[in-house]
């Protein structure tokens, strides 16, 4: 706790503990990851436990059969390293955020070995050898150029990498929805390395549905809720409401035309990324 009190804290790390506290409370997940969203599940918030569900299944249902030592890098609040504990894995994780390390430790519990920091650094601190390197969700925050070789160093002969994570389609227009590596970029860059494509599942259409919850939340609930604190505060303080509105006009707009422009959908997900699950072996 010492640690989360002198170290400097990322918004965005706050805003996903944020996240990760509502839907606890209100869904009672713990999960950090998009849902699967199969033919027969209706696309609604209270289902979005079982697509999460669903999500991890089909994540660990690819690991091959000789794994037993396994790296979660960017492990979140625990819910996936838990889970393949109890399947009996040796799993150790990365996680760059105090905040989310606490929770993973108390959600996955002492058997599970946490290294703290950026996987980019920590990963020259390992000495251990694993049988699997494992990015669910978390490829797209490590640098594109150094994730594959880094993640290899780590690797027993033969090992494998499993990547579940989203990537940039070279469409045109701009995406409202951010994220992930250029898909191009990516692929030129493993049909350089020397690891074997075992399997590369596109999952866009399954994980797409994720952002029509999205955008309804932004609809019904965010910007709604935006706009009437920024009614209130115009109402109680009218001036200061005025210079502050001046000042930070691009970013009001910015954040104004992110909750309500409505783009944030299925639609344009699938438009502009490509999600992939891929696994690698090394030589
Ligand atoms: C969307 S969450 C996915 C969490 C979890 N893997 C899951 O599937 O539920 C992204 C995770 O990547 C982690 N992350 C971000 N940058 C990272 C980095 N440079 N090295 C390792 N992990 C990173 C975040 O702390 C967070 O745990």
């Amino acid at each position: 706790m010492a640690g989360i009190m002198t170290a400097k804290i990322d918004s965005r790390e706050v805003g996903l503990v944020v996240g990760l506290k509502l839907l606890h409370f209100f869904l009672d997940t713990r999960d950090l990851h998009y849902g699967l969203w199969q033919n027969d599940l209706d696309v609604c918030v209270r289902n979005l436990p079982e697509a999460q569900r669903r999500y991890s299944d089909f994540l660990l249902s690819h690991i091959p059969d000789d794994v037993n030592r396994i790296l979660d890098v960017g492990c979140g609040a625990g819910g996936i390293a838990r889970e393949l504990l109890e399947r009996g894995y040796d799993v150790e994780g990365v996680s760059p955020s105090p905040l989310l390390t606490e929770e993973a430790r108390q959600l996955a519990g002492d058997a599970f070995k946490i290294h703290q920091g950026c996987f980019e650094d920590v990963c020259f601190g390992v000495d251990e050898k694993f049988d699997l390197v494992m990015f669910s969700e978390s490829f797209q925050y490590i640098n594109l150029y150094k994730g594959l070789e880094y993640a290899q160093r780590l690797l027993n002969p033969g090992g494998f990498i499993l990547i579940s994570d989203f990537f940039k389609r070279n469409a045109a227009g701009r995406s409202a929805i951010g994220g992930g590596h250029e898909d191009e970029k990516f692929m030129a860059l493993l049909q350089q390395s020397s690891l074997e494509v075992l399997k590369n599942k596109d999952i866009t259409r399954e994980t797409a549905p994720n952002f029509d919850l999205a955008d309804q939340l932004d609809r019904e609930l965010i910007f709604p809720t935006l706009r009437l604190a920024g009614y209130a505060f115009v109402q109680n303080h009218p001036w200061l409401a005025k210079v502050l509105r001046w000042k930070y006009r691009k970013k009001i707009s910015k954040i104004s035309k992110k909750y309500s422009g409505g783009e944030r959908n299925a639609e344009n997900f699938a438009r502009f990324k490509v999600y992939r699950l891929l696994l690698l072996r090394s030589p």
